[in-house]
């Protein structure tokens, strides 16, 4: 396995695995990896001959108030995980490497960006489409897998994708979990004993509306009051969205299509993500 850091050599190598005649499976990351990420590096070694796998804390999407300078790191883990996962290469850039310091140019995807996450981070997503773009231009993958915790940043790369005609195939791999329904994430870590045991109630939460939704004709006002009362009463968290949108364009619900229950929720100072496509 190499550890990449520069773009010119990264460029290097992506353009002589072409030349060969091989493909290049992507797996972008900000670090700290968990068995999350490792189903997403599976997935691309399925896809493509070669793997890489890029960690990178991308500053631009956070904001000023955000947890960019607490963000887990733990490169020579990763590190080690990657090579159990037989991941080809690391890219491994500096942020200096990668936006230089008259950097002006960002990506956007504006409507689908104003919802969600991107109502309580709305610099969030204009920061990965243009990471991610950057990340694409420098690895030159032939397909990238995200995950579907991001419900709402794997909707919004695709449509990035198409709408720029990147030439990547966009996969997008099903949700981890702990034991107790926990979505695995980075920021889990950050969870104290007892938020880490209520933070199974984002699953329950998602469970129980799940079998509501199978039940009756739905009624999203309705199931949004029900699930925000199922999570405030097992868990001492602060709801920042429970959302029920179009799963495939995060339009509002439509009859007959798939729908995305996505909720946000703090613990502490720690927010976390969840979701579940009702169908
Ligand atoms: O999902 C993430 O970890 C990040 O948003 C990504 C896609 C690596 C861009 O920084």
């Amino acid at each position: 396995m190499k550890v990449i850091k520069t773009i010119s050599e990264m460029v290097a190598w992506s353009r002589e695995i072409h030349r060969a005649g091989k493909t290049i499976g992507f797996v972008p990351t900000m670090g700290y990896l968990h068995e999350g990420h490792l189903s997403l590096i599976r997935r691309a070694k399925a896809l493509c001959d070669f793997t890489v796998v890029s960690i990178y804390v991308n500053p631009t999407q956070f904001a000023p108030h955000e947890d960019l300078a607490r963000y887990p790191r733990d490169f020579e883990r990763d590190e080690q995980l990657c090579r159990s996962a037989a991941t080809d290469v690391i890219f491994y850039p500096e942020t200096r490497e990668i936006y230089q310091p008259d950097h002006f140019t960002f990506v956007g995807t504006e409507k689908m960006t104003g919802k969600l996450c991107g109502l309580s981070r709305p610099h969030h997503f204009r920061g990965v489409t243009t990471i991610v773009a950057k990340l694409f231009n420098i690895v030159q993958p032939d397909c990238a897998v995200f995950g579907q915790k991001d419900a709402q940043q794997a909707l919004i790369i695709k449509k990035m994708v198409s709408d720029l005609n990147f030439p990547v195939q966009i996969d997008v791999a099903p949700i981890v979990r702990e034991e107790d329904g926990l979505a695995m994430s980075s920021r889990n870590k950050f969870l104290d004993s007892k938020q880490r045991q209520e933070a199974a109630s984002i699953y329950q939460t998602l469970q129980y509306v799940a079998a509501q939704y199978r039940k009756e004709k739905p009624d999203f006002n309705q199931l949004k009051k029900e699930a925000a009362n199922f999570l405030n009463n097992r868990a001492e968290c602060q709801i920042d969205y429970i959302e029920f949108l179009d799963a495939e364009n995060l339009e509002p619900p439509a009859a007959d299509r798939p729908v995305l229950m996505a909720v946000a929720v703090y613990f502490g100072q720690t927010r976390l993500i969840d979701n579940i496509v009702l169908s």
